[in-house]
């Protein structure tokens, strides 16, 4: 037989390829696949099956018969990451921000700002500040609409409809790959806000200007936007370098004592990885950033500039490779704060997780028990608890273990601290060691907490 033949079954309309040509057997595996066109056959575009499967059998017998090529190019594409640090942005320093709206071929940009509904309702007069900025630089570029609030906090991550509605306004006001989006927030308002542009035409050109410590220190620094899916964090996300970031002073100003401690556990945690003189400052400085002293400023900056040197020089900024180097302490952070139901702020949950972390490292992988005592005081007297209830839900705890794999793809793969400033990355984690971390950090609490 030369054609391939088919037979309908008159039930489903399903045609069924039962014999192929005889004289080569490599159209086989193309006759398995034809098997899977669409099961019923619109009426109105009926047609001879069994010629369409000769022709497609015939498709597949020519492409088997063609030598295999293939090319692998390794290419690199350059990015810029501005990273500018101002005492007051919306007042003295606002020409920060206006040099970094950089035209393009002498069209005025189209700039959109969105604000985080808790910072514009803590600072009233921040609409009328930007509206001043823009009006005194409306040659240089076109504001668009008036600013736009969104829920600060976790909620903006938690609701997918909030990220659809970003997504309307951005398609109204006519935002192209050259328009910048300013987003003005803590580091949740910049995740959800920061995924839209990423996705928005395939990338506008995001300015983020952190409202928060942990945003200024860690999160508004780096490249990854999102929103959390399915009771995950950053389930859906991207990766996209912002066109700049600007830390300003100013705008702390209206932070609670509650969300300013946040940012420095973030701060403990890359100077665990990557600076034990880092980490001696902070640890010699923590009481008087409790305080709000002026030691903050230079802490978040030495913080920021560190994952601003990960990034750029890191070798790994999409993170492509196994680890993550960068989130010691998150495996059980990321957890606990879905486990808390988001009561929990990330910062909050990275002291624990750091906490946990650097016992377990101690336990396991050698880290000198005298620093131990230094890392958790330095956490303790920066106002961060290192205890949650719900670390007592081991077995649910550990779910987070194949969460934070699965988030990267391939072996389990955390960071863990043989010396401070000497991470090491391990594949397995020995559950019983780590309930005995838990154990050893809640005995600590408790203690401390007798009179
Ligand atoms: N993209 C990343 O690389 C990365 C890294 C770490 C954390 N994160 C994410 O960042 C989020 C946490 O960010 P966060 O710690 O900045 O907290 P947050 O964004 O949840 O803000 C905390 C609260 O403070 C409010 N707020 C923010 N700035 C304020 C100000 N200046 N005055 C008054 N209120 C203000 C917010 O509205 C919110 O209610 C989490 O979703 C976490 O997953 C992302
Ligand atoms: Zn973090």
């Amino acid at each position: 037989m030369n054609r391939g033949t088919s037979v309908v079954n008159k039930s489903e309309h399903r045609p069924t390829l039962i014999a192929v040509p005889d004289n080569d057997q490599r159209c086989l595996s193309a006759t398995f696949k034809i098997c899977f066109i669409p099961k019923r056959i619109p009426t109105d575009v009926r047609f001879d099956a069994t010629n369409y499967l000769f022709h497609m059998t015939r498709r597949f017998h020519n492409l088997a018969t063609e030598p295999c090529h293939s090319d692998n190019v390794d290419f690199s594409v350059q990015f810029t990451h501005r990273l500018r640090f101002t005492g007051d942005l919306l007042g003295a320093d606002s020409d920060v921000l206006a040099d970094l709206l950089e035209s393009s071929e002498c069209r005025a940009p189209r700039v959109q700002f969105w604000i985080d509904a808790h910072v514009a309702e803590a600072n009233p007069d921040i609409r009328h500040r930007l509206h001043i900025f823009a009006r005194r630089n409306q040659q240089r570029f076109q504001v668009i609409g008036n600013p736009q609030l969104v829920p600060g906090g976790e909620s903006v991550k938690n609701d997918v409809h909030i990220l659809e509605r970003i997504l309307k306004v951005l398609n109204e006001a006519d935002m192209d790959r050259r328009s910048y989006v300013v987003v003005i927030g803590g580091g949740a308002v910049l995740d959800a806000v920061g995924f839209a542009t990423a996705i928005a035409h395939r990338g506008l050109r995001l300015i983020r200007i952190p409202t928060t410590t942990l945003a200024q220190a860690d999160s508004g620094i780096g490249v990854k936007n999102g929103v959390n899916l399915f009771h995950k964090k950053n389930w859906l996300g991207a990766f996209a370098v912002p066109w700049g970031v600007i830390n300003d002073r100013a705008i702390l100003d209206s932070l609670s004592d509650r969300d300013f401690r946040c940012g420095f556990a973030e701060a403990v945690k890359v100077a665990l990885l990557k600076d034990s003189d880092f980490f001696a400052r902070i640890l010699r400085d923590a009481k008087a950033i409790f305080d709000r002293g002026g030691e903050c400023w230079g802490v978040i900056e030495e913080s920021a500039r560190w994952h601003l040197r990960h990034i750029t020089a890191g070798g790994d900024p999409f993170e492509m490779l196994e680890a993550r180097p960068l989130d010691f302490g998150h495996w059980s952070a990321h957890k606990l704060e879905a486990m808390s139901d988001f009561e929990l702020r990330h910062g909050e949950a990275v002291a624990v997780g750091v906490a946990v972390d650097t016992v377990y490292s101690s336990l396991v992988h050698g880290f000198p028990a005298e620093d131990v005592d230094r890392v958790l005081t330095s956490l303790e007297q920066l106002g961060l608890l290192i205890d949650h209830p719900a670390l007592q839900q081991t077995e649910v705890l550990f779910d987070g273990l194949e969460e934070f794999r699965q988030h990267l793809g391939g072996r389990l793969t955390l960071t863990m601290l043989a010396a401070i400033g000497s991470p090491i990355e391990v594949h397995e984690i020995d559950r019983q060691r780590m309930a005995q971390a838990i154990q050893i950090v809640q005995n600590r609490v408790l203690v401390g907490r007798r009179p």
